[in-house]
């Protein structure tokens, strides 16, 4: 999908977003669309009931803008905050342009004079059109790669337009190419979150991340011989029962000038599938664990989009990819290893590998960089999602001031994230008889004793977040602007600190 910004109102159709009770006839709109005083439809006080979706058709023969679609907003909240109104923006945008693809409209503008009614006076234009440019490449993806019958799915919009009515304004020019860029970062995530593990292994993650790499963007990738020499051994314990070897992803991302600055580092969890290995899950929702690699796909939708949006900063992004599979040399429970930082893990449970896989990829950032910033982004405990439910991720950090950087870059782009605990006093339930401590203790409070865990890696002078996308990162169920399956959560907001 082409996006533009122009006065030049060339299109099939019109979105006319409308408020309850509201007039669907404005000068403006009038003026861009002469025939629609007539239409009786016009008059109709329900039309902009939330939800509620009316198409209007101008006379034969008209020459100009001859579709309005008219799209119910609900009643207008004068209280509602600037996050509030710019999620609007984006249901709005994505909703309206799946139902021009239901239609076959394939043109479509929308007016800046609508979208500014949206956000209000004080509300930031640039930040709308960039929310709604994204928004409207998001809400059209489908997962439809494995459909025999996709190509006759009903074909996308090819082209949306942002009518503005003085001289092009080069910073909504720009604003609209960042929300598309953004949006094809998110995309990127999705696919590789959606496609099943028999099609997507830690190697074909390197090769998705090789595939990346430009004179802006190089990659590196570790097998399990170079892990091994690196004494990554609570990383190479997790694949252990799979046929496929691990690979450590590493992608560097330096533009002229931050060569040597102390790079911001992103790590993400890349379980290709979570079957528990010795600890099996059970069967309900196992299926689901062919996304376990979300954070991996995060940092990989993330260096997609670097170089196109001109990020300042040295950016170091890493994947910890492996099968956790159960099979005769699979990690037995009750195993203990030493760990790249040196300190020995009892194994008492399989299935809490992630923070295996990342407690070593911690140490060796650390080990290698200097890390300005350390974030990573993990399907890390299912007690998270019982915390926090599908929608919502947790920000564990030990500053408040870390944490609340990242739930407000979350809030501008429509991520939500909440602030949990990193406290010393959940090792208490990962006390081990035999080695420094456990893996995995307590039921409860075990999205805390996992963050918990992984401090145990990190630097207490390190700028540090863990991001557990557990709940957001794979839904169970559609919600806005996404259908049921990877989400590509988190990559929106890392773009956004970044930039
Ligand atoms: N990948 C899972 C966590 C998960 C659960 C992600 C549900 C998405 C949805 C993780 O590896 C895991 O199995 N965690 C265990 C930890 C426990 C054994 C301490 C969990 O959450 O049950
Ligand atoms: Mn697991
Ligand atoms: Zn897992």
């Amino acid at each position: 999908m082409k996006i533009n910004v122009s006065t030049h109102a060339d299109a099939q159709v019109l979105i006319l977003p409308l408020f309850e009770n509201e007039s669907l006839l404005s000068p403006s709109r009038k003026a861009l669309l002469p025939w629609l005083e007539q239409s009786s439809a016009s008059e109709c006080p329900s039309l902009g009931k939330k939800g509620r979706v009316m198409l209007l058709y101008a006379p034969a023969g008209y020459s100009g803008i001859g579709v309005a679609l008219v799209m119910g907003l609900g009643r207008r909240d004068e209280k509602a905050s600037e996050e509030d109104r710019l999620s609007l923006v984006r249901n709005l945008s994505g909703r309206a342009m799946r139902k021009c693809r239901e239609f076959g409209l394939s043109s479509v503008a929308l007016s800046l004079k609508d979208i500014r009614e949206i956000i209000g006076r004080e509300g930031k234009l640039v930040c709308a059109v960039r929310e709604s440019a994204c928004a409207a490449g998001l809400g059209l993806y489908r997962n439809l790669r494995f459909k025999s019958d996709a190509e006759k799915a009903d074909s996308d919009p090819e082209q949306l337009l942002f009518l503005v009515d003085s001289d092009t304004d080069l910073a909504l020019q720009k604003a609209a190419k960042e929300g598309e860029i953004a949006a094809e970062a998110v995309l990127l995530a999705r696919e590789l979150v959606n496609c099943p593990a028999s099609h997507l292994a830690p190697e074909d993650m390197a090769r998705e991340a090789e595939r990346l790499a430009s004179s802006a963007v190089r990659c590196e990738i570790l097998n399990g011989d170079d892990l091994r020499r690196e004494e990554m051994n609570a990383f190479l314990s997790v694949s252990s029962g799979s046929s496929h070897d691990p690979r450590l992803i590493v992608l560097e991302y330096a533009p002229h000038g931050h060569e040597d600055d102390d790079p911001f580092v992103i790590v993400g969890k890349g379980l290709t599938f979570d079957s528990g290995g010795i600890s099996l899950k059970p069967s309900a929702g196992m299926w689901e664990m062919k996304g376990d690699m979300a954070g991996a796909a995060s940092v990989l939708g993330i260096f997609s989009a670097l170089e196109k949006l001109g990020i300042q900063r040295r950016v170091i992004g890493l994947a910890g990819c492996a099968e956790n599979m159960p099979d005769a040399l699979a990690t037995r429970p009750g195993d203990v290893v030493r760990t790249k930082s040196g300190k020995t893990v009892e194994i008492v449970n399989t299935d809490a590998e992630g923070r295996m896989v990342l407690c070593d990829v911690l140490s060796y950032a650390q080990k290698r960089w200097h890390p300005s910033f350390l974030v990573d982004i993990a399907t890390l405990t299912g007690a998270c999602v019982v915390a926090l439910g599908p929608v919502v991720a947790g920000v564990f950090s030990r500053s408040g001031a870390v944490a609340e950087k990242i739930r407000l870059a979350g809030r501008m782009v429509g991520e939500e994230f909440w602030p949990m605990p990193v406290h010393e006093r959940y090792m208490e339930s990962l006390k081990s008889e035999t080695a420094d401590f456990a893996n995995a203790g307590s039921r409860e409070g075990g999205a805390c004793a996992a963050a918990a865990f992984l401090s145990q890696f990190v630097d207490s002078d390190t700028d540090w977040a863990h991001l557990d996308i557990a709940g957001p990162g794979f839904l169970t169920k559609a919600v806005d602007n996404c259908p049921a399956g990877g989400s590509g959560f988190s990559v929106r907001t890392i773009l956004e600190l970044l930039r």
